[in-house]
Parts: structure tokens; sequence; C-alpha cells
């Protein structure tokens, strides 16, 4: 293989940047040559300067940055049978013989049918907050989500002790709750509330009315976005109807989660994931998503990271009843 494509694809997330640097790095020293592609499949089908050379200069100082300075886009037209031609005519006429790319599940899903119509192969490296992607304990961007999140915690914390008041905090996770999970028992919050567990509301509507027993000032509740009653808000205003007279606020942290400098755990992710995926698919590896699982690189073919749900951690929850007495 001579030549490979890179893009990235789906919601950004912080550690991209310092996982396309060691996918660029990584095939320059193996002696092949990386084309970028601007706003992942979009761009892709676009062609003209979307499709830029890659050199080890073009990825200088980004390891910090967050975002992608491929940029990223949800494609629609990537899930046309025309999209997709069109973009097999752009990168055959660019010389690219096999792709790397920085997403989900979405991204996976396309990579997959379009190898199965073109057979143009393809390795993929998880790049997502949610850190919900089967074959892979971390995902990129996690960390740094969850570190934002707790940093936030912290500051609510300081303003619902001194008002004894209850905070409804919203992240993000709109089919999943690692952030929540994760953010709950780092911040030190006594309830989390997630879209795989139904009785979560019930355990919260419990949690406030043994709350004068506990004699505590102030409360913390964690909402990922996609909980199944529904937000924050939608949490706030049941808790209202059913225990009238608690001083609720409620605060949605969204898209600050997906920001930022990527955290040192990131960027060592990232850098092994950026490698794993070019020795990969140098090594004749095809439609696999590279990821870490107990700490070692593996690959999952994206069929199976696809068709599985990550299960969350029980262990985690039962966590959480414990330590928020
Ligand atoms: O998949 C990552 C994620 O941040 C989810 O947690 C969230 O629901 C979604 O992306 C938001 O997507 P968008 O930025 O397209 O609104």
């Amino acid at each position: 293989m001579k030549k490979i494509a890179l893009f990235t694809s789906g919601g950004d997330a912080p550690g991209m940047n310092a996982c396309i640097r060691a996918v660029v790095r990584t095939a320059i020293f193996n002696e092949v040559e990386v084309t970028g592609i601007m706003q992942g499949y979009t761009g892709m089908i676009a062609g003209g300067d979307n499709y830029i050379p890659l050199n080890s200069r073009s990825v200088g100082n980004i390891i910090q940055r967050g975002g992608t300075i491929l940029k990223t886009s949800r494609s629609t037209e990537f899930m046309t049978k025309e999209g997709r031609k069109i973009a097999y005519h752009n990168l055959v006429a660019h010389g690219i013989e096999g792709i790397v790319c920085i997403g989900g599940n979405g991204t996976f899903t396309g990579a997959e049918i379009f190898y199965e119509e073109y057979g143009i192969p393809s390795i993929g490296a998880p790049g997502t907050i949610d850190n919900d992607l089967w074959g892979s304990d971390f995902s990129i961007g996690f960390d740094t989500a969850i570190n934002t999140a707790v940093g936030a915690i912290d500051k609510i914390r300081d303003t619902a002790d001194s008002h004894g008041r209850i905070f409804f905090i919203e992240v993000m996770g709109r089919d999943s709750g690692y952030i929540a999970l994760a953010a709950t028992i780092a911040g030190g919050a006594e309830i989390v509330m997630l879209p795989e567990i139904k009785e979560d509301y019930h355990t919260m509507i419990q949690f406030f009315k043994e709350r004068t027993i506990s004699k505590k000032s102030f409360s913390i509740v964690i909402v990922a976005e996609g909980n199944f009653e529904g937000g924050a808000a939608a949490i706030t205003s049941l808790l209202n109807k059913e225990i009238p007279g608690f001083e609720s606020r409620v605060v949605i942290l969204g898209h600050i989660q997906r920001g930022g400098s990527p955290t040192a755990l990131d960027r060592v992710l990232a850098s092994k994931l950026g490698y794993g995926a070019v020795d990969a698919l140098l090594k004749g590896e095809k439609n696999k998503m590279v990821g870490l699982i107990n700490n070692k690189i593996s690959l999952t073919p994206f069929k199976e990271a696809i068709a599985n749900k990550k299960e969350l951690n029980p262990d985690m929850l039962k966590l959480i009843g414990i330590l928020n007495g």
C-alpha cells in the first residue's frame, strides 16, 4: 500500500488531532503517503480542495488542540449509492488504496458498506466522547469530556452548597450513560439518571423522600441527555410535582464537553490508536476498529463493533449507591 486517506467523521472529540498526527507520522515512517480528506464523507464526495496531502509538518503543533483540523460532518449523501459512487471515483483519482477513519458507529457503518461495494479497505479509530463503542475500553475524547464535566460540577457544588439547592446537571450521551456515570462518581454527585436504566427515576424520588433523614443541605443529580424521562429540565419538573418544596436549578453542560485541549490520557490513547490503525492497514487488516482492551491494542470487526452494545459496568452503579449516603 503506497497511499492512504484519512478523515474524521461524526461528532468531534478532543484527541482527534493527536490521532491524526499519529496516523500521518506512522504512515510516513512506513513510506506511505497520506491524503487528508476535509469534512469526512461530505468532503470525500465533494472532492476538489477537500483532498489535501499531509506530511509531518502539516500535523505539527496540533497534539494539544481540541476539535479536528480535518473538520467533520454527519453526511447523509454518503448513505446513498450515488454519493458513495462519486466518493469512490474521487478516491481512485487520488490513488487511494486504504482508509483510516476516526469516528463512531455511523462512520464505521459507512466504511463497511463502502468496502462491500468498492473493495477499499478501512481501519477505524474510535473517536467519540460518549465512550459507547464496543471493542475498546475507552474512546478518544471521553477522558477530556468527563474532566470538563467534573470541572463544571465542582463549580456548581460551591453555589449549590451556599444556597442549599438541588442542581440537576445534564451531561451529553444520547444513547449512552458512560459520561454521566463517570461524572457522577468523580464529581461526588448523589444520583445519576441514565438512558440505559428505567428504574433510575424511582431511585431518585426515593432518595429525595429520605433526604431529610440524611440531613443533606444540597444535592447534585447528574442526568444523561438521553435519559428515559427526558433531560434535566424534565426531571426537575417531575420532582417538583412529586415532592414540592425543594429549591432546584438546572444546568445543561452541552457542547462544552466536546471542546478543549485533550487530557494527557486522551493524547496517549489517540497516539496509540493512530499508530495501531496504520499498522493494521499495512498488515493487510480491513474493516476493523482498532481499540484498547485491557490496555492492549486490539482489532474488532466493524460489523461486531456496530452490532454490539457496550454495557455499563454495574459495579459503578453500586458504588454510587454506596457513596451517596
Ligand atoms: O456522539 C457524541 C455526542 O456529543 C452525543 O453525546 C450527543 O448526543 C451528540 O453528539 C450531539 O450531536 P450534535 O453535535 O450533532 O448535536
